[in-house]
């Protein structure tokens, strides 16, 4: 899943965390560990995580980002989801040369291509300074503290760095209630060795996305480069392949239900300490926004991109993420009723205040404070999702609101350093910019975007350029004709797209050319506005949830002394561990816990765009040409699940087994579930894998590459 409070989902899960429910921290396993074994871990404690020697830690990686990926040989050949080199595919691909269609196969390392962009974090060490960081802020308290933090962290981080040759990151965790330093190296010479075709890769597209059963061979390869000393450096045809302190072993044995499995990775965001008041302004306000708003871009960018395979190859990255979001907020918000979350947490928190009031803990008005704080926000939290997801939508919005910065600094402080400060940040949005952008597509979805914020947001908070602009030099018998002339007019004007023209401006800015640019007016307008009024409505709600989330988080620990806590994700190492299983979707139905290729050539829809399969695969399936991939049962297992605990981030982690070998690679999560990430449902909640054997098989017998297979540790 690529990437986005505790617990408290039925009676406090927290309190009775087990197996299933957890994102734990490595380098403090230590409680779980017992728990693991029952379930039937083989290895020790220090084969998961250690600094001083290699552990299971150092064969993971943050791949690209958002995502994550293991190291699967002694060469640093890297296994992760198609939809987590997706973009890097895109890119290599022409129309001419469609890797994304057609897939790719290395051959010999002379075939891997850069993937420009791409980098690989290995974690180094994880370091507890949360007594540092609370001895640097002292008794200070509000903006004082905030700075002291600020300051503390960023010397912590600097000093850690060791000059640039480590990434240092001093994270929060529970809320803010623990701070933990990470340090990584940072790999940039990523290659691009192997990806079946799009049509396997995303097999089932955006129906069968967040839902199981699932037949997606959702992975690809890639290859990590290092300089002759194997440390980290850019491109160069002189680097070799990385050799990893640690690379996991494949199991080709397959998997039975209960069989222990341990997911490492980089999941991205919970929210699993979220209170009943912010659910609720999710389902009221945040989700509907995001989804309507995404269905009116989608349809757009669909249209266009079915029209022309090049402007395909530019935005289908895009796209994709876009909708991958747009489902998951439908889901989310299905299953918060389904599962009638609001009302469990409303019953969590009575139990907490009540718990407060009889022992005198001091957190008897917390939740009065959460419910004031979130009245006072509701009625501006449509407008930023608004800001965010439409007025942002299209590429000349966005890229003229970076121009906000700049104009301050032509006003106030017209410098040479400070101007050409943001000049390089202007360019730094262009350049990637450019690369999915196609004017047809912009400009239909600048005109609808525009239109729907002036339909959906509360008048009282609009820009004037609406009214002093829009509407009086270009309004129309309709809205669609008004927002459309203006449209026209201002794609015509602008310099913003044009790179001559851009280049000129870049070499001597000034204000009188922003002033007079239509797309700067009006993205200026929106920024303006919402810097001036919301901005900071919405920092006040962003710091007093942060200052009641950690009372809230600290009060449940006080409450429920004893158990084991798991903080939310945050984009850091973590371990889940559970089983392999099966479970119940609803009434009377029931799902096994493994799909097979038979599934996969039933779903088959020849030239659909989300069910078509390639030939090859036909091929192989009708001439039962499966190699030794089979499963003890005679059939090609194609997905599996466990009960493990994941959320976007942890696409492409490695599926370990008792032994400490790979069965598969995590890419999704069920529909079911799909209320994850603010309550964990452990009835419900399940990790989609792809079964390494299905990945194994396609290298094989499609792929023909040999060079691969042996590559790897394969065991039976
Ligand atoms: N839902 C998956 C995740 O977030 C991504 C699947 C990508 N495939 C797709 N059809 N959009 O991890």
């Amino acid at each position: 899943m690529k990437k986005l409070l505790l617990l408290v989902c039925s009676a406090f899960v927290l309190q009775t965390a087990q197996a299933d429910e957890g994102m734990w921290i490595p380098s403090l396993i230590g409680k779980n560990y017992e728990e693991m074994q029952r379930l039937g871990l083989k290895l020790t404690k220090d084969d998961l995580y250690n600094i001083n020697h290699s552990s299971l830690k150092d064969a993971v990686v943050q791949f690209g980002g958002g995502c994550t990926g293991e190291i699967i040989s002694s060469n640093g050949l890297l296994l992760t989801n198609h939809h987590c080199g997706y973009g890097a595919i895109a890119s290599l691909s022409s129309v001419d040369k469609n890797y994304l269609d057609n897939g790719y196969w290395a051959h010999s390392y002379a075939e891997e291509l850069p993937a420009e962009g791409i980098t690989a974090l290995f974690l180094e060490n994880i370091q507890d300074v949360t007594s540092e960081i609370n001895a640097a802020v002292g008794k200070s308290k509000g903006d004082k503290a905030a700075k002291k933090l600020d300051e503390a962290i960023k010397a912590m981080e600097k000093a850690a760095a060791k000059d640039g040759k480590l990434v240092a990151n001093v994270k929060e965790y529970f809320n803010g209630n623990q701070y933990l330093l990470l340090t990584y190296k940072k790999y940039t010479d990523v290659r691009f060795v192997a990806a079946p075709p799009k049509s396997l890769g995303k097999f089932g597209g955006d129906t069968d996305n967040w839902m199981w059963p699932r037949h997606t061979s959702d992975f690809s390869m890639f290859r990590v480069y290092a300089n002759k000393d194997n440390e980290p450096a850019a491109y160069s045809a002189n680097n070799i392949p990385f050799q990893p302190k640690k690379f996991l072993p494949i199991s080709a044995k397959g998997e039975k239900e209960q069989d222990y499995a341990m997911i490492f990775g980089y999941p991205g965001r919970t929210n699993r300490y979220e209170v009943s008041y912010g659910v609720d302004l999710a389902l009221q306000e945040v989700n509907p926004s995001i989804v309507s708003i995404r269905d009116a871009r989608l349809s757009i960018m669909r249209r266009h991109m079915n029209a022309d395979k090049a402007v395909y190859l530019k935005m289908t990255s895009k796209y994709a993420g876009i909708a991958n979001y747009w489902k998951y907020y439908i889901g989310q918000s299905e299953q918060l009723n389904r599962l009638n979350v609001v009302d469990q947490k409303k019953q969590q928190e009575r139990v907490f205040t009540k718990w407060s009031k009889k022992n005198d803990e001091g957190y008897d008005y917390l939740m009065s404070d959460f419910a004031a704080m979130y009245a006072d926000y509701k009625p501006y939290a449509k407008h930023t999702t608004y800001y965010n997801e439409a007025f942002k939508a299209a590429t000349l919005s966005r890229l003229a609101a970076v121009c906000a910065p700049l104009e301050k600094v032509l006003i106030e402080h017209p410098e040479k350093d400070s101007i050409d400060k943001y000049i390089k940040v202007l360019k730094m949005v262009r350049t990637p910019s450019m690369k999915e952008y196609d004017e047809a597509t912009d400009k239909e979805l600048f005109a609808e975007m525009t239109k729907m914020y002036f339909r959906d947001v509360a008048k009282s908070q609009h820009p004037d350029i609406f009214q002093a602009v829009i509407f009086k030099k270009y309004g129309d018998d309709n809205w669609d004709k008004t927002f459309k002339n203006y449209t026209d007019y201002v794609y015509k004007n602008t310099f913003l797209m044009d790179d001559a023209k851009f280049e000129a401006f870049c070499k001597n800015p000034t204000l009188e050319q922003m002033n007079a640019d239509p797309a700067i007016q009006y993205a200026l307008s929106f920024v303006h506005n919402f810097e001036t009024y919301y901005q900071p409505k919405l920092d006040e709600f962003a710091k007093e949830k942060k200052k009641l989330s950690k009372q809230y988080v600290r009060g449940l620990m006080d409450m429920n002394q004893g158990q084991k806590f798991y903080p939310d994700a945050n984009s850091t190492m973590r371990i889940s561990y559970g089983k392999v299983l099966a479970y119940e979707p609803q009434d009377a139905v029931s799902y096994k816990y493994f799909t097979t290729i038979d599934g996969l050539m039933a779903k088959y829809k020849p030239g659909n765009d989300e069910f078509d399969l390639p030939q090859d695969l036909i091929k192989l399936y009708k001439n039962k040409d499966f190699g030794n991939w089979l499963d003890a049962d005679g059939s090609l297992h194609t997905c599996f699940i466990t009960n493990n605990d994941i959320t976007g981030g942890n696409s492409g982690s490695p599926v370990i087994n008792a032994n400490g070998e790979l069965i598969g690679t995590a890419f999704d999560g069920n529909w079911e579930a799909m209320s994850g990430d603010i309550a964990f449902d452990k009835k419900y909640k399940r990790t989609i894998v792809v079964d390494i054997r299905f990945v194994l098989f396609l290298i094989d017998k499609m792929g023909g590459a040999n060079n691969l297979i042996e590559e790897m540790d394969i065991r039976r």
